[in-house]
């Protein structure tokens, strides 16, 4: 597609479940924008927005991000969390630094801190100091547990009308991943959100009964919360193909979740998008199908 208006937005994660809608939204808005994707191969969705353009880079091959950088003013930054996620992420940083970005947008987590106990709070506060070492512009966006993550127990709550994990009782203010977007959207299009660090909750703080609770009135079966250990959950983890260092840090995430760490309702979703966030409720009446 050729573009009369030059980008100066660059979206990373473009593939991914945050960065995916945050390119629909910029669409529907008619903003342009560049989306970085590793393989063209896994771009069909994007390349179908008008306003986008896809450029081909890997948070490892820093001259390709350099390049994708020309003319960008505005980043939002987002990978998935691995053992590599902090210098890749920090590699990525210093490809900005060659280049005109005045503002870095980043997708980080809610309670991130580096002396956390959870390895991925850690690096995502590490990977902050770096960008405000840095004396850009900078917004930090913190969500809580995703709504979407539910998707992953899809087949257990349409087949065995279950979902387990190790929360406990805990209440946790989990989010819809749509608003996470809005916010990033936000940052990214308006100088108010500069030097800005975001909770982003959803609207209630629910524990994995309540959301059981939800789940049976909505798809009209009992679904049950099944509370597990730490082994049986890092076992389950391991045979879906999680690779050890992330399943290590999920259950260090849901040790935390499990502490009453995650339940704090922030009203930061309603006040950078003028939009109250999304409910669980709302959440599965919209993903019904998948469940059932
Ligand atoms: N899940 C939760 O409940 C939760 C809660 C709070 C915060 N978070 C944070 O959210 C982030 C994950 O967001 P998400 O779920 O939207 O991610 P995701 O769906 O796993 O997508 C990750 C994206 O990063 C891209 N990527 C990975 N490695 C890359 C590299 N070397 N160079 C360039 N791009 C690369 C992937 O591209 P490909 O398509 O090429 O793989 C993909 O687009 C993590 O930082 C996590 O800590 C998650």
């Amino acid at each position: 597609m050729t573009h009369l208006t030059q980008p100066t937005i660059l979206v990373t994660g473009a593939t991914g479940s945050v960065g995916s809608v945050l390119a629909e939204q910029l669409a529907f808005k008619n903003i342009p924008f560049r989306a970085l994707v590793r393989s063209l191969d896994k771009a069909s969705n994007l390349k179908q927005l008008k306003c986008a353009e896809i450029v081909t880079g890997d948070f490892n091959d820093k001259q390709s991000i350099v390049n994708a950088l020309a003319g960008i003013e505005k980043v939002f930054l987002l990978s998935n969390s691995s053992e590599t996620a902090e210098s890749l992420q920090c590699n990525f940083v210093d490809a900005v630094m060659e280049s005109n970005v005045k503002h870095i947008v980043k997708l980080s987590q809610f309670a991130a801190d580096m002396n956390s106990p959870v390895r991925f709070l850690r690096y995502h506060a590490a990977v902050e100091q770096r960008i405000k070492d840095t004396g850009l512009q900078y917004t930090f966006l913190r969500p809580n547990l995703f709504m979407q993550g539910l998707l992953g127990f899809a087949d257990p709550i349409k087949y065995q009308q279950q979902f387990f994990s190790t929360a406990g009782d805990a209440k946790i203010s989990l989010v819809d991943t749509r608003d996470i977007a809005a916010v990033a959207l936000q940052a990214l299009v308006s100088r108010d959100n500069e030097s800005k660090i975001y909770n982003i909750t959803g609207p209630e703080d629910l524990s994995h009964n309540d959301i059981a609770e939800i789940l049976s009135e909505i798809l009209e079966k009992e679904i049950k919360y099944i509370n597990v250990s730490d082994e049986e959950l890092k076992a389950a983890l391991l045979q879906a193909g999680f690779p050890s260092w992330q399943a290590a840090g999920l259950i260090e995430d849901y040790a935390h979740y499990a502490r009453g760490e995650a339940a704090m309702v922030s009203h930061d979703v309603m006040e950078v998008t003028g939009k109250a966030p999304g409910t669980f409720t709302n959440f599965v009446k919209e993903y019904r199908s998948a469940f059932e």
